[in-house]
């Protein structure tokens, strides 16, 4: 087929077009490009059962069970299928429906997204009865009934409520594998199915699959990512398409709606007063999930839900209908009760991230393109000239030698070397693009290696290699499940293999959804073939996942495993948090685009992604420079701090604005420095516990039923609520401060009273408050570069709750390395209490374990909410003799600044004041 320009290149030309004459190169989505439901053979006819598929359970047959495993079969009309229930760790379930044993061929189970095997753990009672079966399991209050007849599984959490249905609708069904027997009637495009001009064959049949799961006593429920849309998920039944999982490079996409992204989690999390409950459905194909939230009166629930702790004649409900286009049924619950407990429990399952360097969490400058190694050097002076700190220069495709990665263009970086070294002598790094679609030139490395291995993706016939179009033209895909290629990837991060690069180079991954500008809804055919004849449909939302993981192995091996990778991925799936940051892909210059950033955000973060942000600035079009500065405010309180831009778009670097924007945008960028020790904390716990360091309200106030929904101010861990200014020409805004706290503005720490307050936020300022009862860790003297910042002393905020108390602590280590897994890195834990009437201490603890031997020590403390003034500070130090501190205090603002502590965070001391 020879494709024209115009069929295959993603609509940048066009962009490119109403640049030349003059015309805002911000457009919206072509919908036509991408499926409705309704396209989609597979989710049109999931979505159309109205009556229940009349599954059973066969309770003649055989029920087995193991000591942490349960089998039987179901059946209805259709066909009968094997049912596996297993205890896992951490009141845990996974519920699997397959095909039996003899099926035709063995469906895709994505393993690989979880973080290992899972965890047994064992039942502790299996109790098999006539119509039903209740297993137990940990220290038996996590408990499960299976209903027969309809066939339900009911799922409770360990205070005994009912929160989890499967089949409570009875939308169970499964397209088993079969063989095409001439005569027969098929549902529509079962054998075969053609979307605009392209035919997707199905040599095995449709093998789709679907479940309703429904989280009952709920009205709330998150997660889904990625969509840009609310973070409460909204009801699809009967209003829209419901949200479709399948990750896709979309052009100019648009807002508040369920198409589909680059990202696809299947995993929703409910939450009401009580507690809160998860559940991941484990499927790597299109899936499209339909919800609604409604209420049913309790006497449906009379037989199973005699638990229910809800009060009134009737129950909420989330329902959530999952389709999919393959693959199994293979649900896990994770039944909290807290939202920390849930969080905790898919981690386990599906990964942390690992510690990111420090400079990841810093700011980074991007555009596509810094044109060459005299623009990057300016680029670099001009941060240091205007005093803005900046971590991290980037470099997107034009820096290639004709896009291919792991080259250098030889006229415009000819000695990339160097500039990366130059850069790197400033304290900072840099980040080159590697996508992977790999340039059809027998000249180039990668592509002969890569084809004379045979590691490209097949076409559906299996033998010849996959072609499609991306940025170099004509190119083939890498086929990331094919170990050889894995090992391959690998071996081109070597710094003997990647011409000119170093240790201070790390990586972006775009286009791995894959984009395929030639290819149905600009990716790859359904049917091309991956390594053990696995059909691309089966695999498609993890292909970016096994990309980046790749990589990361990649980065892992240059250094012999001694540097932490970095790496930014536009595709994700289940587990990709464990490889890769993840950005929100190519938004626009709109303050539309601003305010969806906290719900895109918060909902990858809530479904265990935390390392997330949107491009500052939108990369589609101009932005004004209000909008821009807005930008940067919200920006420096979201976890990946980028900004970056289209190609056609003017030059944004703060100091192309006027005076006053450019003092704003540095402020911005200054605030996050500041906060970098409180950040690198919160990764630390991270990797600890799964805890977000991005999270919704809910999450630290989970009784705030009012702020369920709240998707504008957001909870960095669990001391600092922000509520950054997201629309146009807004000066002040009211913020909802939780209830059961203490309060304090940020900036000024004056005491705030919870309830809704309006705070000023003129240009230039950020709404965000401090929460009574907790310390955070900054650093004050604000450089170029985190890596000159990471020995600096801190300034500690501490801010009391209603006893007079407050806790923290800080982590630290050498910021680069994974020494710290070897026990380099030191958290230091903070009290503040009363301990007479007229005597409070502030104690200062480093952690049993750790034994980096920091530089950092603490050069002034400020203490919120302290109601009179000390007559006496004084600190003991194991070392050194009890010493006097010089202190102010501020009346009005109740403010107490204790300075020069100068105690080293490594050491314990107590600082006693005397009232
Ligand atoms: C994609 C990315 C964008 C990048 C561009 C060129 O559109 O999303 O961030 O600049 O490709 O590589």
């Amino acid at each position: 087929m020879i494709l024209k320009p115009a069929d295959w290149v993603r609509m940048d030309f066009l962009a490119v077009f109403l640049f030349l004459i003059g015309i805002s190169s911000v457009g919206s989505v072509n919908r036509h490009d991408f499926k409705t439901c309704d396209q989609s053979a597979f989710c049109k006819k999931h979505r159309a059962i109205t009556e229940n598929t009349g599954y059973q359970l066969l309770s003649n047959t055989a029920v087995k069970y193991s000591s942490s495993e349960f089998r039987a079969q179901i059946q209805n009309s259709q066909n009968k299928l094997d049912l596996r229930i297993f205890g896992i760790e951490d009141s845990t379930w996974r519920i699997q429906i397959d095909e039996p044993e003899g099926a035709l061929r063995k469906r895709y189970v994505p393993e690989l997204a979880l973080n290992g095997i899972p965890k047994a753990t064992n039942f502790k009672s299996v109790e098999i009865e006539s119509d039903k079966t209740t297993i137990t399991a940990g220290d038996g209050k996590q408990k499960m009934i299976i209903q027969y007849s309809p066939f339900v599984i009911n799922v409770y959490n360990v205070f005994g409520d009912l929160v989890l249905q499967v089949n409570r609708d009875g939308k169970l069904k499964f397209e088993e594998f079969r063989k095409k027997e001439e005569g027969k009637e098929y549902p529509e495009g079962f054998w075969e199915e053609t979307f605009k001009s392209n035919t997707d064959t199905k040599p095995h049949g449709s093998s789709d699959v679907g479940a309703d799961i429904s989280f009952i006593g709920y009205r709330h429920a998150f997660g889904l990512p990625e969509h840009a849309d609310a973070f409460s998920l909204r009801t699809t039944k009967g209003t829209t398409d419901p949200f479709r999982l399948f990750n896709l490079d979309v052009f100019e996409y648009e807002l508040h709606n369920t198409m589909a992204l680059y990202v696809s989690i299947p995993y929703i999390v409910a939450h009401n007063a009580n507690s809160t409950t998860g559940m991941l459905w484990l499927n790597s194909a299109e899936t499209w999930v339909d919800t609604s939230s409604s209420e049913s009166s309790k006497s449906l629930f009379a037989k199973v839900g005699s638990f229910l702790s809800s009060s009134g004649d009737s129950i909420p409900h989330y329902d959530a209908h999952f389709m999919s286009e393959s693959g199994l049924v293979d649900i896990f619950v994770f039944t909290g009760p807290t939202p920390q407990d849930v969080q905790r429990q898919n981690a386990k399952l599906t990964g942390t991230t690992p510690l990111p360097p420090l400079f990841a969490l810093a700011y980074h400058q991007c555009r596509w393109n810094y044109n060459d190694e005299k623009d990057v050097a300016e680029v670099n002076a001009n941060f240091d000239k205007y005093d803005i700190p900046m971590d991290v220069i980037w470099l997107d495709i034009e820096h290639t030698d004709g896009k291919k990665y792991f080259t250098w263009d030889p006229n415009r970086f000819g000695t990339a070397k160097d500039m990366i070294n130059n850069v790197a002598s400033t304290g900072r790094k840099m980040v080159t693009i590697i996508d992977p679609h790999i340039k059809k030139d027998d000249n180039y490395y990668v592509y002969k290696n890569a084809k004379d291995k045979g590691l490209f993706v097949k076409r559906a016939d299996g033998v010849t290699d996959y072609e499609g179009h991306c940025w170099p033209g004509a190119s083939e895909y890498l086929d990331f499940y094919h170990p050889e290629t894995r090992s391959y990837w690998k071996s081109l991060f070597s710094f003997d293999s990647y011409q000119q690069s170093t240790k201070d180079l790390f990586t972006w991954n775009d286009m791995n959804e894959p984009s395929v500008f030639s290819g149905p809804e600009i990716t790859m055919h359904r049917d091309s073939i991956h390594y053990g004849g696995i059909e691309h449909r089966e695999v498609h939302n993890m292909y970016g996942m096994m990309y980046t993981s790749a990589s990361f192995d990649g980065l892992m091996a240059r250094t012999d495993g001694q540097d932490r990778p970095f790496i930014l991925s536009r595709a994700g799936f289940v587990g990709t948090q464990r490889t890769a940051a993840i950005w929100t892909g190519d938004n626009a210059a709109q303050w539309g685009h601003l305010e969806i950033t906290p719900p895109m955000t918060l909902s990858l973060s809530i479904a265990g992604v935390p390392f997330i942000g949107s491009d500052v600035g939108g990369f589609f079009g101009n932005p004004d420079e209000q909008l821009l500065v807005r930008w940067y405010e919200a920006g420096a309180f979201i976890p990946f701090f980028r900004a970056h831009a289209h190609i056609d778009t003017r030059r944004r670097e703060p100091w192309l604005f006027s005076e006053a924007t450019r003092l704003q945008i540095r402020d911005a960028i200054r605030r996050r420095y500041a906060l970098l020790p409180y950040w690198y904390t919160l990764f630390y716990e991270h990797t600890q516990d799964g805890s977000p360091p991005m999270r919704p309200i809910w999450y630290e106030f989970p009784k705030e039923e009012k702020l369920y929904a709240e998707h504008n101010a957001f909870m960095l861990g669990n001391a600092i609520l922000v509520r950054p200014v997201l629309t146009a020409d807004t000066y002040s805004v009211s913020i909802d401060l939780p209830q059961g706290a203490k309060w304090y503005d940020w900036e000024t720490g004056a005491a705030k009273p919870s309830g809704t307050i309006y705070a000023d936020a003129k240009l230039g300022s950020i709404p965000v408050y401090q929460r009574g009862g907790t310390i955070v860790p900054t650093w004050q003297r604000i450089r170029r570069a985190s890596s000159l910042m990471k020995d600096d002393p801190y300034t500690l905020f501490v801010a009391l709750d209603e006893n007079g108390s407050a806790s923290g602590e800080v982590y630290a280590d050498d910021g680069t390395t994974h020494e710290y897994q070897k026990g380099q890195y030191l958290v230091t834990k903070f009290q503040y209490k009363p301990e007479k009437s007229n005597k409070f201490v502030f104690i200062g603890e480093p952690s049993e374990g750790g034994k980096y031997p920091t530089k950092n020590w603490i050069e002034r403390i400020e203490v919120r909410g302290v109601k009179q003034v000390p007559q006496h500070i004084e600190i003991i130090r194991a070392s050194d003799p009890t010493e006097k501190l010089e202190f102010t205090y501020d009346r009005d603002l109740q403010k107490l600044v204790i300075r020069k502590p100068a105690v080293s965070t490594g050491q314990s001391f107590q600082i006693n004041l005397q009232f």
